[in-house]
């Protein structure tokens, strides 16, 4: 039983929390594939993490967190969690979310100070009995729950920002440094699926602009029986066609991994301005099959299972344009 509904006058509304209404399901086995970790962008460090957390027996769920866990603390990346670029104030605000495999999930969205938001946005999803919190109270929640408040500013995206306000022009770069939000996919080996998403955002949005990446269904999307897909690019693109969503009802229809990702960009495609934005997208089905699909040439994923880690290319719609000298 979850949160009862009403509230008696004077009844302290957490208590109605304490159970939460998460779902317990039997999680239907197939026969259980080996571990496989897949996730956006160069992202390999990741996935070791995520692939020694399921060669010892551990949970997609755990890989997952333990895997984008990697680039959040990372102050080299500029585009998730610690050292990720700003908004246009110079604040750090951070999008992450997380979906296991009996569909639970959590999320939290324009969350500063916390380096990583994939553990809060588990905590929402076992922890309480709401999928999404936001700002303050995403904060307020993290420190409750013994998560640290730091600067994730530093000196190098500080310096970048400073740059940046000399112009202040507002234009996201397709495949800026080859990198953007990580997405991971992982399949443990008990044949379950589970995923996380994790972004700083775009580069110098607007205060309080939410992308794709913390919102289930857009960013990240998981059903068990079916598998798994996750976003990168352009959130405001993602969010207008529910893409991960959308990946995994085309993969319940019987497409491939690839083709179904490919489908979920053409839509993209047909339907919105594309010239000038990236969005990628990969997928796993339950039988461990994967792909890839973006609209400009240049996105790529690493693949890892327990004999390799491999990154790929990923397939395209539209190819780079050659540098003029
Ligand atoms: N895909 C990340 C974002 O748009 O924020």
């Amino acid at each position: 039983m979850g949160y009862l509904g009403f509230l008696v006058p004077g009844m302290v509304p957490i208590s109605c929390f304490s159970e939460v209404d998460q779902q317990k399901k039997p999680v239907a086995k197939t026969k259980p594939a080996q571990p496989i970790v897949i996730s956006t962008w160069e992202n390999q460090k990741a996935n070791l993490a995520a692939m020694e957390v399921l060669k010892k027996g551990g949970s997609a769920l755990d890989a997952v967190e333990a895997g984008v866990r990697v680039p959040e603390g990372d102050p080299e990346d500029h585009s998730v969690g610690y050292g990720g670029r700003p908004d246009r104030d110079g604040d750090v605000t951070l999008d992450a979310c997380i979906m296991d495999a009996q569909g639970n999930a959590g999320s939290v969205c324009f969350l500063q100070h916390i380096k990583h938001p994939v553990s809060v946005a588990r905590k929402v999803m076992e922890e309480t009995p709401h999928v999404i919190l936001a700002g303050e109270g995403a904060l307020k929640f993290a420190l409750e729950k013994g998560f640290k408040k730091e600067n994730l500013l530093t000196p190098e995206s500080k310096m970048e920002w400073e740059e940046w306000k000399e112009t202040s022009k507002y234009q996201p770069v397709i495949n800026i440094e080859n990198h953007d939000t990580i997405g991971m996919l992982a399949i443990d080996g008990e044949g379950n699926i589970s995923g996380a998403c994790t972004t700083s955002g775009l580069a110098y949005k607007m205060k309080g602009r939410v992308g794709d990446s913390p919102v289930i269904g857009a960013g990240l999307y998981i059903d068990n029986e079916i598998g798994g897909a996750t976003a990168t690019g352009m959130g405001e693109a993602v969010l207008k066609s529910l893409g991960a969503f959308l990946v995994v009802e085309l993969m319940r229809q019987g497409m491939s991994p690839a083709d179904a990702c490919k489908e979920a960009v053409m839509r993209i495609v047909r339907k919105q301005k594309h010239d000038d934005i990236q969005v990628g997208y990969i997928a796993i089905n339950k039988q461990g099959e994967y792909g890839a699909f973006c609209i400009h040439e240049g996105f790529n994923y690493v693949v890892s299972s327990d004999l390799k880690t491999e990154l790929l290319d990923s397939e395209f719609h539209i190819e780079a344009k050659e540098e003029k000298e």
